[in-house]
């Protein structure tokens, strides 16, 4: 592998920092969310606002070179439009200074469904223009104060999610229906946002790097009928094809800008946001891989828009595995995206989020094994070779998701993704003691000597 390839983890803010009401934090929309029978709140999360250098030591310890971390707009940005928090700043530059001093290269991304609440209930999120302003505002401060010191950059965690109900059920900012017109319009402002920040940080910082970030699922047709196999391409051009198109190339694809002017849900679509959308390049193209999923096109009901195609007409795949909550495990699913973008678009890749959730309890004595994981990343690592050494793929790093366990996207503590055991229950904090799983020494091993020998 290349001397310089970056090996690593990645997280949300409020899924690792906790501290959600000191050190200048505003709230944000996850903050006011209670815990259920099955999930957690948002208030302490792993705690990672007070043990980070021990969490980084850990990370130093497996020989990971690389932490994408997420700055918290409502730490750094209480209201989301008012004045900054000098202390929430300060968080980030003791993390990212800590990051340097263990030879960690640290990626920031700018926004991970966390809404700010102020601007959650006065604007109702992306739908407004203000929002937009309010955020390009935020990441150009966030880019000018740590320039000096982080060169990988992304703006919106998935950004292909923008225009889905799930990302909105997941966060639960917006109110109100979300009609098709808002999805697109909610998309849009946030890829202008992208596209202003692409032009600031290129044009200021020419030795940063941009990335535009999605969750890159690939969809299998049920069959070889060739209304499934319509359905699939449909929301891959969509999903993924219509955003790294934007990216890298400066325009949406021209299938959905059709859809979107023959539907009549363009009149936001302004002159002056296609041409700074016009000009965006993206320095490499990331996305999060955890699963494939199969598409049955009579399960999609007649005038649903493509970006809801999925939501009706997923189907499971009986030759695949799963975890218990049903995602597929599917290594070669890797190697195909990996190979598929690099041959469209010839920038470098980089998977930025991977790994498998599963139920785990420590009896307090005995480690946990989790040859599952183990086997998980490892196939995973091993297709993502081939693409690079067989297909030819330029790819810059693999980070797994959450290597040391953290609560999922819906606050679930029992749905674990660490090498490192965090020892906390949806409930009970207890002392959220880390205790390494057997992964975490195979992480070790294999990366040792820069995973050559997988
Ligand atoms: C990604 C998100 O979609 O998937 C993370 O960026 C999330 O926030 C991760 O945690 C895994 O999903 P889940 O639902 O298993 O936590």
């Amino acid at each position: 592998m290349p001397a310089d390839f970056f090996w690593g983890n990645s997280v949300s803010s409020m899924q690792t920092e906790g501290a959600w009401n000191i050190g200048g934090k505003g709230k944000s929309v996850y903050d006011v969310r209670e815990a259920t029978a099955n999930s957690s709140d948002w208030k302490v999360a792993i705690d990672e606002y007070h043990r980070y250098e021990e969490d980084l030591d850990l990370m130093k310890e497996m020989h990971f070179n690389m932490y994408r971390i997420q700055v918290s707009w409502s730490r750094c940005n209480p209201t989301g439009d008012g004045e900054f928090s000098s202390e929430g700043f300060a968080f980030y530059d003791r993390l990212i200074d800590a990051m340097l001093a263990r030879k960690i290269t640290p990626m920031i991304c700018l926004y991970h469904f966390d809404m700010p609440l102020n601007l959650a209930k006065k604007e109702n999120g992306f739908l407004s223009r203000k929002t937009q302003h309010a955020f390009v505002r935020f990441a150009k401060k966030v880019i000018d104060y740590f320039a000096d010191r982080v060169k990988y950059w992304i703006t919106f965690n998935e950004h292909n999610l923008y225009f889905q109900e799930e990302v909105f059920n997941i966060s639960g900012y917006l109110t109100g229906e979300k009609t098709v017109a808002e999805m697109y319009q909610i998309f849009h402002h946030t890829m202008v946002a992208h596209a202003e920040i692409d032009e600031y940080l290129h044009a200021n910082y020419p030795k940063l790097l941009l990335g535009g970030m999605l969750a890159y699922e690939e969809i299998y047709p049920a069959t070889a009928k060739p209304n499934d196999i319509f359905a699939a391409r449909t929301i891959q051009e969509f999903m993924n094809n219509n955003l790294y198109d934007a990216f890298a190339t400066g325009h949406y694809s021209n299938e959905v800008m059709h859809f979107i002017e023959k539907h009549k849900i363009n009149s936001d679509f302004l002159p002056e946001d296609m041409n700074v959308i016009s000009k965006m390049h993206a320095d490499f193209l990331a996305f999060s891989y955890y699963r494939t999923d199969v598409v049955n096109a009579d399960k999609i009901p007649k005038c649903t828009p493509p970006n809801n195609y999925l939501a009706f007409g997923v189907e499971s795949n009986r030759f695949l595995e799963t975890n218990e909550w049903n995602w597929t495990i599917d290594p070669l699913g890797f190697r195909n995206v990996i190979t598929k973008i690099y041959n469209r678009y010839h920038l470098p890749v980089f998977p930025i989020e991977n790994g498998i959730g599963l139920r785990e309890h420590w009896d307090g004595v005995n480690q946990i094994e989790d040859d599952v994981r183990i086997k998980y990343h490892h196939d995973h690592i091993k297709a993502m070779k081939d693409s690079i050494f067989i297909d030819g793929a330029k790819v810059l790093g693999y980070l797994g998701w959450g290597l040391i366990d953290i609560p999922s996207s819906h606050g679930d503590m029992e749905k674990r993704y660490g090498a490192v055991y965090v020892d906390r229950t949806n409930h009970d904090l207890k002392e959220l003691k880390r205790i390494p799983k057997k992964s975490f020494n195979w992480f070790k091993s294999i990366l040792e000597k820069n995973g050559d020998e997988l």
